[in-house]
């Protein structure tokens, strides 16, 4: 089963599945390190069914929401389809975004890293799209050595070395460039045994 499928599968349950993994604490803290503000357009990568989007429309930005997952997306449409005007949703790639160059003012991309094929092109994409000026934000987990992730959510990377997010920044020509540790947990059980995965998340933040 391909990352698309298992996500495809899931689209009805994972509102529930993340309430598990992290919590709320994870966006907020993410919004606050990037100092968004009402009315700024943002995209938020790897969407899903819309943990970031909703707490960017909460803050009053405009989103354009982007995810491989059609049957992600469909449960987002349904969710928010009261503030559909300030919300576009677009089935996309990691290796290339439905999206202008210099589109919008900030990109956010949470626990989308860690399922791309090529980190390092992704990121480089999320800042073609970032007007000058605008900052991209990632959040994920640091490198860890739970391998049932693979097999059970169809995680392409376990985790990130601090080291590798910094250089991929850098490369992409972002300025400002920070990884610090988030200060928040993303802890997933084993469906097969007893083993249980506890990730310290990392928020990754530059300046175009
Ligand atoms: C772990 S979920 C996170 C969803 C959401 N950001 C959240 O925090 O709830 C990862 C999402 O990234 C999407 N995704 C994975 N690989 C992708 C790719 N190469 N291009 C676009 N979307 C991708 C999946 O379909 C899935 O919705």
């Amino acid at each position: 089963m391909s990352s698309k499928q298992f996500f495809n599968e899931v689209a009805g349950e994972w509102d529930a599945m993340r309430a598990n993994f992290y919590s709320e604490q994870v966006r907020e803290k993410a919004f606050d390190r990037a100092g968004v503000r009402a009315g700024q357009l943002a995209a938020d990568l790897g969407a899903g069914t819309g943990f970031v989007t909703e707490g960017l429309l909460r803050r009053g930005l405009r989103v354009v929401a982007i995810d491989q997952s059609e049957a992600m997306l469909a449960e987002m449409k349904t969710k928010f389809a009261a503030v559909s005007g300030r919300l576009d949703c677009r089935k996309g790639e990691a290796a290339e975004l439905p999206l202008a160059d210099q589109a919008v003012e900030h990109v956010f991309a949470n626990m989308y890293l860690h399922h791309v094929d090529d980190p390092a092109r992704a990121v480089a994409e999320m800042t073609r799209v970032l007007k000058p000026g605008g900052r991209l934000t990632i959040t994920d987990v640091f490198e860890h050595p739970f391998e049932f992730l693979k097999t059970e959510h169809h995680d392409r990377w376990l985790g990130f070395r601090r080291e590798a997010l910094e250089e991929w920044l850098r490369a992409a020509g972002l300025s400002e460039v920070c990884v610090d540790d988030l200060g928040e947990e993303c802890r997933v059980r084993s469906a097969a045994g007893g083993e249980t995965a506890l990730m310290n998340i990392f928020v990754a933040s530059g300046r175009k």
